[in-house]
């Protein structure tokens, strides 16, 4: 067989880690050739590849990003038939499957694809860990890692200066990055998308807190997070990527403007951005990656079209990808819970 590897939506820690594994598998074991297709759906329809080889894989397993270069490319986009663009290119190539590795837009032109009949099978990737479907993706430990050491760090310099930190996190639709580094890093308050927020509550919480003698405090935002009033926090660029989502970013800021005037502590606000998508993935990372590719090229090699590879537990399972992608998935209102104990 030969088969197209590509990588779709925002980079992530692991990306490497998946195709090196799909690859030494595919060769070593079952001697299927492996194509890069570069920047994701983008490489099948502008035909731009490349072989991936043993060699050509070597020595990537700890590289973040992802040596196949990725984009948001939709190839249904303005109502085009993207499942006969996408096999018209399979035939001119010559591939036999495709291993997208993607978050949910990705993932979701690859069930489109297999609801058409595309032999496709789907690894998942996000650091904002909100694929249902699966109980991790990888990428999402090593964005909580960034974003927990920048909270010790801003923790110190917190309390120097009695300060109040607003820490903006990545996180769409679901706030996991926030909810797991605010427990990790010890925050005061933890902005989810899953809760819209009061500031009159979250400001009353932080005076009182330094009522009671604290000095600074720490409110991790996830980008996603909206006022309870209704009001959305988005780039007033007002762009919108290929699948429609509009770029989100910048809520720390409103926030911290409005703690000051309520509060009238002093503020001050870290938005880490895509320092939580950069850099080498964390050990759990490389594992669960490097298992998620393997089982990836098993699927193909079984003929398992359609179905995503998962964490299920501590097990790798196959799901499909229509269940898989049916809705996103939210944080665990227990882990949000836990993390209510810590406030104020
Ligand atoms: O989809 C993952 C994600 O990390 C979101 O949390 C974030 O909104 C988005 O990527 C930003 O991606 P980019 O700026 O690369 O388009």
């Amino acid at each position: 067989m030969r088969i197209g590897v590509l990588t779709g939506g925002g980079d992530c820690p692991g990306l490497n880690a998946v195709i090196r594994a799909v690859v030494r598998k595919s060769v070593k074991v079952y001697g299927h050739e492996c194509v890069g297709l570069r920047y994701g759906w983008a490489g099948i329809l502008n035909d731009n590849r490349v072989e991936l080889t043993r060699e050509s894989t070597a020595n990537i397993l700890t590289r973040g990003g992802t040596i196949l270069g990725t984009s948001r490319t939709n190839p249904y986009r303005d109502g085009a038939d993207g499942s006969a663009t996408v096999r018209a290119a399979m035939d001119r190539i010559g591939l036999d499957a495709l291993i997208p590795i993607g978050g949910d837009d990705t993932l979701s032109v690859a069930n489109r694809l297999a609801a058409d009949g595309v032999p496709v099978v789907g690894v998942p990737k996000t650091i904002d860990n909100d694929i249902a479907g699966t109980d991790f993706t990888f990428g999402f430990h090593t964005a909580v890692q960034i974003a927990s050491d920048a909270i010790d760090r801003l923790h110190t310099t917190a309390e120097s200066h009695n300060r109040v930190m607003v820490v903006e996190v990545m996180g769409r639709h679901a706030g996991w990055i926030a909810a797991y580094a605010g427990i990790a890093g010890g925050a005061d308050a933890i902005l989810v998308p899953e809760r819209p927020f009061d500031i009159d509550e979250i400001c009353g919480s932080i005076r009182r807190r330094h009522d009671a003698g604290r000095t600074y405090s720490i409110v991790v935002v996830a980008e996603g997070a909206t006022p309870s009033d209704g009001s959305a926090v988005v780039t007033p660029t007002g762009q919108v990527d290929a699948f429609g989502h509009p770029r989100l970013g910048g809520i720390a800021v409103a926030l911290e403007s409005e703690i000051v005037e309520r509060t009238g502590y002093d503020a001050r606000v870290t938005i880490l951005g895509h320092v939580q998508r950069g850099g080498t993935p964390t050990a759990y990372d490389r594992v669960l990656a490097t298992r998620f590719g393997i089982a990836a090229i098993d699927a193909v090699h079984d003929g398992a079209w359609g179905s995503m590879v998962a964490l299920r537990g501590t097990e790798i399972a196959r799901v499909p990808l229509a269940e898989a992608l049916a809705e996103p998935k939210l944080l665990d209102p227990g882990i949000y819970e836990t993390a209510e104990v810590f406030f104020g």
